[in-house]
């Protein structure tokens, strides 16, 4: 039995997703057209389909424009530059998405660097991640942005509180680490090389999980009443399922994590349905701060 709060990210989201689209309808208004978000992806990855379709069809049921380029898996670097070139100087592009990952034969960085900062709205570029870490205006990455509101949410003013976050990508675990910095957390950035992860866990009020190993923090990691985030989204074997079957789980064990903690998020229903609000939100606030609309804050 636990006494965990389990963190309800799908109605945080739909909330979200809610106030997104009255805003559209404000920017409409205001400026006589919709905010348009382009998704560029590359090849047939199973995954990145299922993720650039519900992008289109979340950012078309929020009132926004959906464009989408599918380019064939040996697409080269030069012409994927071409499109983001393109696209950048397309006025009715509002946001720009290049679905990660990459076929090996193109230069991700190079590709990412290439995207206006003001319309990536995956808050990838090198300036929009300099005006993160300098504490500056820009645009968010999606996922640690939506770990924050849900913080936000739970535990009000973070000031003070050691956050560990297990991971350090560029897409989440850097980001994380930055917003909750920029929350005047105490923060520390645990990765596969370091040591004593354990120890380090449980001294964390916030534990966010970035890593993409299934079910590696579990009870011994948590402190008593600590908030854990969990970012991870893997695909397990589940033969309890039947034959071939799999399931979703994050990289938290929620049924041991969530005997100590405070509160927690689940897989899924936690920060996955919050990426996609924070992307409809990004491309809202890049469409609004390149018209000179005035947006609510969040
Ligand atoms: N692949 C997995 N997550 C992401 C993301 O947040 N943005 C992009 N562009 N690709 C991804």
């Amino acid at each position: 039995m636990t006494d965990a709060k389990i963190i309800d990210g799908k109605a945080f989201s739909e909330k979200l997703v809610t106030q997104v689209a009255a805003e559209v309808e404000v920017f409409a208004k205001a400026t006589g057209q919709v905010p348009g978000l382009a998704v560029v992806l590359v090849g047939e990855n199973p995954a990145s389909q299922v993720y650039v379709r519900n992008k289109s069809e979340r950012t078309t049921a929020a009132g926004m424009r959906s464009i989408e380029h599918r380019l064939d898996c040996d697409t080269d670097e030069a012409s994927l530059l071409a499109l983001i070139e393109t696209l950048n100087q397309d006025d009715m592009v509002d946001g720009i998405l290049v679905q990660l990952p990459l076929p090996d034969q193109i230069n991700a960085d190079a590709v990412i660097n290439a995207i206006r900062p003001d319309k990536d709205v995956d808050g990838f570029h090198v300036v929009n991640a300099g005006l993160l870490a300098t504490g500056q205006e820009s645009l968010v990455p999606c996922t640690p942005f939506g770990c924050l509101l849900l913080l936000r949410d739970q535990l009000g003013d973070l000031s003070g509180l050691h956050a560990v976050v297990v991971g350090r990508s560029n897409i989440v675990g850097k980001p994380m680490a930055q917003l909750l910095l920029g929350e005047s957390c105490t923060v520390t950035i645990a990765h596969s090389r370091t040591k004593d992860v354990e120890s380090l866990c449980q001294q964390a009020d916030i534990l966010v999980a970035a890593v993409g190993r299934p079910e590696m923090i579990t009870d011994v990691h948590v402190k008593k009443g600590a908030t854990v985030i969990d970012v991870g989204i893997n695909r397990v074997p589940a033969p309890e399922r039947g034959e071939g079957k799999f399931r979703l789980t994050g990289d938290v064990d929620f049924d041991a994590a969530a005997k100590k903690a405070g509160a927690i998020t689940p897989v899924p229903g936690g920060v996955g349905p919050m990426t996609i609000a924070c992307l409809l939100r990004n491309t809202l606030v890049a469409a609004a701060r390149r018209h000179g609309v005035t947006i609510g804050k969040i």
